[in-house]
């Protein structure tokens, strides 16, 4: 794993936004993994502004999310279809056609989980973005998912229910399961952007990197993948 060690939020953003904006400038036809969760805010803010200045084209790069949660509609405020629309699609000149996430409607959770790994193969990632959930998971992937996993329907563990409860108007309305690409998925693309950023990730950062490498620290997993990179701020890197 390449580990960019930065000064602060405000770096790391620009880092981030710069890695994916390499694979847009070589490949107009990109797929891009793309995440939700605070941690990319800045990186998509970046790709918004760089867009409004030199014009880049979005207009044939396809997208697929990590991970939505099961019971929101795409048009309630706090899914994760709607956070991507909010925050970055409507910034680009994206078509929406091309933008892809689980449906967390979906009556048959097998026939959705099905669906989506199916358009995962139809779409291998350029690139992936992460963030880092302070227990280790990736995606919503959390402590225990096997390597092997493709796309499934998690309940989400309390600690990640408690860190979400911030975006939330109070805790008991967090959903408690969600739909998320599975950590071999994760595994598939070709290029692994990982951010982490906050001393409540440094621990976090430290199992993933110089830990072994177990299905109790799904992100440790990435220590495997040929060409993942993290990009952390010193408060997160402060334990390595
Ligand atoms: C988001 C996701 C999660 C978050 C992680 C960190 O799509 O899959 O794994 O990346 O929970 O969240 P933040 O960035 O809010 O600390």
């Amino acid at each position: 794993m390449k580990i960019v060690i930065v000064e602060d939020y405000k770096e790391l953003s620009a880092k981030g936004a710069r890695l994916i904006l390499d694979t847009v400038k070589q490949n107009a036809y990109a797929v891009l993994g793309l995440a939700t969760g605070t941690t990319p805010l800045g990186v998509y803010a970046n790709l918004i502004a760089e867009r409004e200045k030199n014009g880049t084209s979005y207009a044939h790069i396809r997208t697929v999310n990590l991970d939505e949660y099961k019971g929101l509609p795409a048009d309630h405020e706090q899914s994760y279809a709607y956070f991507m629309r909010k925050n970055l699609f409507d910034g680009l000149n994206i078509d929406h056609e091309n933008t892809n996430i689980e449906n967390g409607m979906a009556a048959d959770e097998a026939k959705e989980c099905a669906r989506y790994d199916t358009l995962l193969q139809q779409l291998p990632r350029d690139v992936q973005l992460l963030g880092l959930g302070s227990n280790g998971h990736i995606a919503f992937n959390e402590p225990g998912t096997p390597f092997g996993s493709g796309t499934h329907v998690v309940e989400l563990a309390e600690s990640t229910v408690k860190d979400n409860a911030r975006l939330f108007a109070d805790i008991s309305e967090v959903p408690r399961k969600a739909f998320t690409m599975g950590i071999r998925d994760i595994m598939q693309a070709k290029k692994i952007v990982i951010l982490a950023s906050g001393a409540n990730k440094a621990e976090a950062v430290r199992k993933m990197v110089r830990g072994a490498v177990t299905e109790q620290v799904p992100a440790s997993v990435l220590q495997l993948h040929p060409d993942c990179t993290l990009i952390a701020d010193k408060s997160a890197a402060s334990m390595l």
